[in-house]
């Protein structure tokens, strides 16, 4: 390893060759051994090929070899090793207090909800469920007029949320609370409420590859079927939207459940250009429409 090329082939060569999950942001052991070598190397993430030829120091082989035996004997996901993750564009900080931010909700907050939100420009956005803030500091990112609200059970993710805010610059126009879902935020009114909540059922979350158990638990179970928490969005989203606003919910592989629950509900599942898919909206209207159906 005495340059970055060589440090690459190696990183990538040892990932491949111990069979690691990616499933944290990169799909290929590749894309992992740049995050690691330019992290090393304080280089920036998108440097280009004239970095190759650049030595390796003997500190920073170390620090690549020590960062190899996280990844692969202790299958830490790469995020946490390298303490960053990249989301819709932005840098955060990313470490165990919460899940390593993958949501296709980005896509959605880059595309400013179109076609789905057809209300007035929007002017409050809530992110229910926001462990380290990718969603809620995304939204708030790209829509300068919004103030958006983020809230999670679970302090250590929020902790890490609002220090992703101070370093996005976003403390002016957001708010992070500790909250059981809407109970921090009752009587406010929301355009939009984005949500990627704990989805994963009882038998995906016990094949899950070891790096998913790296993560807090609390971020991914929820209940047998995967939808104790998407339950008590659906019957309580209704008080909380304005009249034309929009709820975005991620429910995953949960998806088939989610129909079978509620066979007279019409979700609209949103497709994604850039993967991912068990998202659906459902329209204020509608929750007003099938509220009996949704109070369950
Ligand atoms: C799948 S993670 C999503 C985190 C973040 N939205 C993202 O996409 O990176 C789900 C989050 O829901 C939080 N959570 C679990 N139960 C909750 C509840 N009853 N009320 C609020 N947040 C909850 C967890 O702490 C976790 O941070």
């Amino acid at each position: 390893m005495h340059t970055v090329n060589d440090a690459l082939e190696h990183c990538a060569q040892a990932l491949d060759a111990a069979g690691v999950c990616f499933g944290h942001g990169c799909d290929n052991a590749w894309d992992e051994a740049v995050q690691l070598v330019l992290t090393a190397m304080k280089l920036p993430i998108d440097a280009d090929e004239s970095v190759l030829p650049l030595p390796v120091s003997p500190t920073q082989r170390q620090q690549l070899e020590d960062w190899l035996i996280q990844r692969i004997e202790e299958r830490v996901p790469l995020p946490y090793i390298i303490g960053r993750a990249w989301f819709a564009g932005l840098e955060l900080r990313c470490d165990d207090r919460a899940i390593v931010p993958r949501s296709p909700l980005g896509e959605l907050i880059l595309g400013d909800y179109q076609p789905w939100y057809e209300g007035p420009p929007p002017r409050r956005i809530l992110d229910l469920c926001c462990g380290g803030g990718a969603i809620g500091l995304a939204a708030a990112h790209y829509a300068p007029e919004c103030s958006v609200d983020l809230l999670d059970l679970d302090p250590a993710a929020l902790a890490l949320a609002r220090e992703n805010r101070d370093l996005l610059g976003l403390q002016a126009r957001t708010e992070c609370l500790e909250s059981d879902l809407f109970s921090a935020v009752v009587g406010r009114r929301y355009d939009i409420i984005l949500s990627n909540p704990p989805y994963v059922d009882a038998r995906d979350l016990a094949s899950m590859p070891a790096e998913y158990h790296r993560e807090p638990a609390l971020a991914l179970g929820s209940g047998s079927d995967g939808l104790d928490i998407t339950r008590r969005i659906l019957a309580e989203a209704a008080h909380y939207l304005n009249p034309r606003g929009l709820l975005v919910v991620e429910v995953g592989n949960s998806w088939e459940a989610l129909e079978a629950a509620y066979p007279g509900v019409p979700f609209t599942w949103v497709e994604f250009v850039e993967g991912g898919h068990g998202v659906f909206v459902l329209s204020a209207a509608e929750l007003h429409q099938y509220r009996e159906q949704l109070q369950r």
